[in-house]
């Protein structure tokens, strides 16, 4: 399976810190990698790190072997790579149809004046419906994305990535603040985002019966540093690992 990113030596410093240190692996087209490691590891530095949010000190990120390292976030946007937030990140003030049209339409390569195009127009709404039937949000297409619960918010998300046409899905935590009860839906819709739309998924999420359920491969980060990329049971397994978590039940 060829690579969709390959990280090499990936190290960030801040002010004399060092958040990441060496951080190497591969991701396979199509893969759902979970990146787990207790509060203050370093993921979502590395999540910045792979958005453009940050420069690394050093390393590198290739994307389909096009080397990433120093594009701009929005290039790398572009280039299929998509992100959610670790806090919820929607247009609070627009309906839930009108944020993921905005993503449907910049993926159709559109400008968001879509008074200049109405064919653009009803196809990005036609598209923008679909994903939002996706993620089960059709009935409140036309609420303001600020009435939704937390919850739902992240499901709205989910729904702004399958518009983005991304082929890269980085979730930071994206079941953090749900109800208990809807979680195992959404785990379907993430596995979705692979199984059935393709996409390649890394996943950061302290929910560790959600990450053993979805990742095909996990990665554990500790202080910055990688201890493993393997299988969730060779990850279960690893005594590093184990110490990690100061003997949590994994
Ligand atoms: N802008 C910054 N300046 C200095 N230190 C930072 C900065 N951002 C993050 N850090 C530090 O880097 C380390 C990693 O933080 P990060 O937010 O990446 O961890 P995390 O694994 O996502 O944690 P959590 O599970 O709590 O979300 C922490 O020690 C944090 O205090
Ligand atoms: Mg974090």
């Amino acid at each position: 399976m060829p690579s969709a990113l390959s990280i090499s030596d990936l190290s960030l410093t801040i002010g004399g810190a060092t958040i990441l240190d060496g951080i190497s692996f591969e991701v396979a087209e199509k893969e759902i990698l979970g990146i787990i490691g207790p509060n203050g590891a370093g993921k979502t530095s590395f999540f910045n790190l792979l958005s453009g949010l940050r420069t690394p000190t050093r390393g590198s990120i290739h994307m389909d072997s096009v080397d990433i390292t120093h594009f701009p976030a929005y290039k790398r946007a572009k280039a299929g790579l998509a992100r959610t937030f670790q806090t919820s990140s929607v247009f609070v003030n627009l309906s839930l149809l009108e944020n993921v049209r905005i993503a449907a339409q910049a993926a159709a390569g559109h400008s968001m004046n879509v008074t200049k195009d109405a064919y653009s127009f009803k196809a990005a709404i036609d598209a923008s419906m679909d994903c939002l039937e996706q993620v089960g949000l059709t009935s409140r297409a036309h609420q303001i994305a600020g009435s939704l619960s937390h919850g739902d918010k992240r499901r709205l998300e989910i729904a702004i990535v399958l518009a983005s046409k991304s082929k890269i899905v980085l979730l930071d935590e994206p079941m953090a603040g749900m109800n208990v009860e809807n979680i195992p839906e959404l785990v379907e819709i993430i596995r979705s985002l692979s199984r059935t739309f393709g996409k390649t998924v890394l996943i950061v999420e302290h929910h560790m019966d959600v990450v053993l359920d979805l990742a095909d491969r996990i990665a554990v980060l500790n202080y910055g540093e990688l201890i493993i990329c393997d299988t969730p049971d060779k990850v279960i397994a690893n005594p590093t690992v184990q110490s990690a978590y100061l003997g949590a039940a994994l």
